[in-house]
């Protein structure tokens, strides 16, 4: 039985009849711009996730890009964020001519390293973006405690992990900013671009409003320059249909990754949590404590020379999606060997880059899929 990494339009499909009727009574309004779907989106949302004031923008990328403008992150200013990321983290703050500053994870969890972080904060660091990866919060306390210290924004880039918590908080309800993508692989996905800002700060939330629309404030007057980065009120109308789900999917998504903890997790070979030095050949990953992770993806640890790309193969000799996420760290890419130059290796990061494969955790997974997924991982190791 084939079992893909991910099935978009059967994610979306019991929504696709209330969808039809939504775009024809969309495509006879007229309102095509802005609106009562773009205003009711971002109300929803500020509610589901706790927070002041939601401003919906046109992709994850330009929520993160947004916020560091309006934080006035400027040519100079460095930037920490961490390497094991997607590019668009590290990507918003170059574009802006400042410096990100890549700091290394941890092995646990994937997420940033705060010791790291602390150790890169210089006179001229002046925001930091904390990146929850994969669905599972960073330690928000550790970072809110550098920061406080030095005085430092953070960005929450929220981006894979809408609607998981630490400490009975949500993601993006902390943070100065909290960044969100609707990219339509993510948890809760668009059709086509897509993505918001959060905000506990009624300054911060109208400072980015004025930012989405070229800076205009009244009509027609520009006291600083702004961009388009306008949500289209199609996708908050759709969207809308989805968003009361958003956290039973999560919990179904919780429900698989214990399937697979289990399953795979009874191997001799196999460690359910990372520990450095173990002789296990994979790693599967867990939760901190104090998170409910929504897992957007399900990245287990491959270790030893060629494994992983050996278990991709075996994988997808069987029709089993699988993928690497990432291959390679921010600190490592061509475009930022300028900034990186003479620095310190990340090597958690290296090797995570080596390691990770991430293997089907959608929350329509059956049964059936998901033994199918653990068997063929399992026959890998006693083959
Ligand atoms: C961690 C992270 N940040 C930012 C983004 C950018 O979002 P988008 O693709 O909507 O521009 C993504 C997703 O693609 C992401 O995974």
């Amino acid at each position: 039985m084939a079992v893909p990494l991910l099935d978009i339009a059967n994610h979306n499909r019991p929504y696709f009849l209330k969808m039809k009727e939504t775009l024809s009574q969309w495509l006879e309004s007229g309102q095509y711009i802005g609106g009562e779907h773009v205003t009711g989106f971002e109300n929803e949302v500020s509610e589901l996730l706790e927070v002041k004031d939601t401003i919906a923008v046109s992709s994850g990328t330009d929520a993160l890009l947004l916020a560091l403008m309006a934080l006035g992150i400027k040519t100079g200013d460095e930037v920490i964020c961490p390497s094991f990321t997607f590019f668009a983290t590290g990507g918003v703050v170059h574009r802006l001519g400042a410096i990100p500053v890549f700091a290394d994870m941890l092995p646990e969890s994937f997420n940033i390293d705060p010791r790291d972080v602390e150790a890169k904060i210089t006179s001229k660091t002046k925001a930091i973006i904390p990146v929850h990866i994969f669905g599972q919060m960073v330690d928000m306390e550790a970072i809110s405690s550098i920061t406080e210290k030095h005085k430092i924004p953070i960005i929450e880039d929220a981006a894979q992990a809408i609607g998981a918590t630490q400490n009975g908080k949500r993601a993006g309800s902390i943070g100065d900013y909290g960044s969100f993508s609707l990219y339509p692989t993510k948890n809760f996905s668009a059709f086509g671009d897509a993505g918001f800002l959060t905000t506990q700060s009624e300054e911060l939330a109208k400072h980015a409003r004025i930012l989405r629309i070229h800076g205009m404030d009244p009509i027609y007057y520009h006291s600083e320059v702004g961009g388009n980065f306008r949500f289209d009120p199609i996708q908050g109308a759709l969207l809308r249909i989805k968003l009361p789900d958003i956290d039973s999917q999560n919990l179904k998504r919780d429900e698989n990754a214990k399937f697979y903890q289990k399953k795979l997790g009874n191997h001799s070979e196999v460690s359910v949590g990372y520990s450095e030095g173990s002789d296990a050949r994979i790693t599967l990953p867990t939760t901190d404590e104090g998170n409910q992770h929504v897992w957007h993806q399900f990245t287990i640890r491959v270790h030893g020379e060629g494994e992983r790309e050996q278990l991709m193969g075996w994988l997808r000799e069987r029709q089993i999606g699988c993928g690497i996420y990432y291959p390679l760290g921010l600190h490592d890419q061509e475009c930022f060997k300028s900034v990186t130059e003479g620095k310190p290796p990340l090597p958690v990061t290296e090797k995570a880059c080596k390691e990770v494969l991430s293997i089907p955790i959608f929350p329509e997974l059956t049964e059936n899929q998901l033994s199918e997924v653990s068997d063929a991982i399992l026959g890998y190791l006693d083959n």
